[in-house]
């Protein structure tokens, strides 16, 4: 299990610049080794600006989009259109200034009144892009892009939810009652067979949590995202100073 690598940077700003290069860098990677490139999404607020980043020089002309395949990492259990789809958060960012072919972008039906089928759905769909039988073990990703919310979470890997405990499926419908919602996510399997995971967490409002995961003793339930560490992957964790200020392995 490969040790956390965490970086930090002077401001957001820096943050989402070393994210699109790293962004990149693995899709010039994947696309010379696979003839493509696979990503699964974050949602939530942080990385609408690296995916608008993402569309101005140079990585607008150093990508291959046209070769890459969009996942997502969960989503909302809501329709497409919702001020909270994590769906519509990106394609109001990036495919809105970049052409992206609608079947390379594969969205999650938070809106479907049976979750789980949705979820057993995605990971047909994730199975047939990755070309592995859905049956089997987790495909590796090439990268998996995170956030890391106030209370630890990341994904839909809520504390002390039902997908934590997830050891089969790629994909599930969760359940969090802490939010009175349902979701559909990653499991940790899934998120663990990736070549790379990219965390990107920003803000002081982050610090006290950040630093309970990354240096506090091992409690996943409490901590969802002490459970990130893919093998044979790379986990990356991008912060800027405001985030990092409680952490003793920087300061
Ligand atoms: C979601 C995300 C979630 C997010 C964190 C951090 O659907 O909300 O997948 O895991 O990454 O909540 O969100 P911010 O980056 O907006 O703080």
């Amino acid at each position: 299990m490969s040790e956390p690598v965490v970086r930090s940077f002077a401001d957001e700003a820096a943050v989402f610049r070393a994210a699109a290069d790293r962004f990149a860098e693995i899709a010039q990677a994947a696309v010379a080794q696979r003839g493509k490139m696979t990503i699964a999404l974050a949602g939530g607020s942080t990385p609408k600006a690296l995916y608008q980043l993402l569309t101005t020089e140079p990585y607008r002309s150093a990508v291959a989009w046209d070769k890459i395949e969009f996942f997502f990492g969960d989503e909302r259990s809501v329709p497409p259109d919702h001020a909270d789809s994590n769906y519509r958060m990106f394609m109001e960012t990036l495919p809105a200034k970049i052409t992206i072919a609608t079947e390379r972008v594969h969205r999650m039906r938070g809106e479907a009144d049976d979750l789980d089928a949705a979820a057993r759905e995605y990971q047909q769909e994730l199975a047939r892009v990755l070309g592995v039988p859905a049956s089997g073990p987790p495909p590796a990703l090439d990268l998996i892009l995170l956030g890391m919310g106030g209370d630890g979470h990341t994904a839909s890997l809520f504390p002390d939810t039902k997908a934590l405990g997830e050891t089969v499926r790629w994909v599930v419908a969760n359940h969090v009652p802490q939010m009175s919602t349902w979701r559909i996510t990653l499991s940790y399997g899934a998120i663990n067979a990736a070549r790379h995971v990219q965390f990107m967490v920003t803000g002081e409002g982050k610090a006290a949590r950040l630093a309970d995961v990354l240096e506090g003793p091992s409690d996943v339930e409490r901590l969802p995202s002490q459970g990130i560490h893919p093998s044979p992957g790379e986990v990356e964790w991008l912060v800027d100073r405001g985030a990092a200020a409680q952490l003793k392995l920087i300061n």
